[in-house]
């Protein structure tokens, strides 16, 4: 739903592109001590329909919890963001969730989805047009991590951005207040509602990472699949197990991927020794508190204005304005 990056079937086959860049981070990620693989490859098409699985799941809680949220609190967001706000989205996976936004906006002039699939932002943008007949769609392909360029704001309108799925909980912190000082720097005179994962029982966060049916592990799993696929890479799936856990001090979970055994993996030319028991760090997923976030936004040029939870505080949006 609100994965970052992802990309349609078609381009995952004619993209070298992308293909260049997935080959140089796998390999520079697994030459590397300790291995380490960049998160966002997780999202090819299989990719992007295991996420929307575990969306569903009975443990995975951001998902609905963050839906319940928008719907409860969508006339209260409105009323701060304003009349004739350029809505801009970074990552473009989220549908149903602008959808719940744009329908409670006052006239809503724009909205600029920023994804780095063409083909799936192109649809989501159709799709949009079709039944917002008075909105400005205005599609953006864009890795939203680099350097990236907007269209020039419409006149009269107020950019706001919107950035869902606590999906800046991948960013390192020093990363998070980059990404944060970059939408602010592109929001000037508007604000930014963003979703936010909150700290809690590390029981609960246990479970969203390691659910029963093993659909996260599969997820974790797929970045192997997809350099088996896409690039010739002979890694047995087999001889890979998931480990997810929570770091309460850091205040995030690690997604990892555990060598069962000690085996070499033949890729581009080249062979990567794995030995039993090491791990390869897949992901982060960082969780904050209300104020720890506040913190952060302050320190990358937002003026936090306010912050809704749902009753179990699990999860967390917040509007920042650009300071
Ligand atoms: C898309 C980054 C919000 O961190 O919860 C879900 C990705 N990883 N299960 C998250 C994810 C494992 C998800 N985000």
């Amino acid at each position: 739903m609100n994965a970052p990056n992802r990309r349609s079937p078609s381009e995952a086959l004619t993209s070298t592109a992308a293909n260049g860049d997935f080959a140089r981070a796998l390999l520079a990620g697994l030459k590397a001590t300790p291995k380490s693989l960049p998160c966002k490859f997780f999202y090819d098409e299989a990719g992007s329909v295991l996420f929307d699985r575990i969306c569903e799941l009975p443990e995975y809680y951001p998902t609905r919890t963050e839906l319940a949220l928008l719907e409860a609190r969508a006339s209260e967001f409105a009323r701060l963001i304003g009349p004739d706000a350029e809505l801009v989205e970074f990552g473009a996976g989220a549908v149903r969730k602008v959808r719940l936004l744009l329908d409670a906006l006052d006239r809503p002039h724009g909205y600029l989805p920023i994804d780095i699939s063409g083909d799936y932002l192109q649809g989501v943008a159709d799709k949009l047009d079709a039944d917002y007949p008075s909105l400005r769609v205005r599609p953006v392909v864009a890795d939203y991590t680099k350097p990236f360029a907007l269209p020039a704001k419409s006149p009269g309108a107020r950019r706001v951005g919107f950035f869902p799925g606590s999906t800046i909980g991948n960013f390192q912190r020093a990363d998070a207040i980059a990404f944060l000082r970059m939408a602010a720097d592109k929001l000037a005179g508007g604000g930014l509602l963003i979703g936010v994962d909150l700290v809690k029982d590390p029981a609960i966060l246990h479970a969203a990472y390691n659910d029963a049916a093993g659909v996260t592990a599969a997820f974790n799993k797929n970045i192997l699949a997809r350099a088996n696929t896409e690039l010739g890479a002979d890694f047995d799936l087999d001889g890979f197990a998931h480990h997810a856990f929570y770091d309460p001090r850091a205040q995030r979970i690690e997604m990892h991927l555990v060598s069962l055994a000690r085996q070499r993996v033949h890729l581009l030319g080249q062979e990567i020794l794995f030995a039993e028991g090491e791990t390869t760090h897949t992901e982060d997923s960082h969780k904050y508190t209300l104020d720890g976030f506040r913190a952060l936004a302050s320190e990358a040029g937002f003026t936090p204005r306010a912050a809704w939870t749902d009753p179990d505080r699990l999860f967390s949006i917040h509007w920042l304005e650009v300071t």
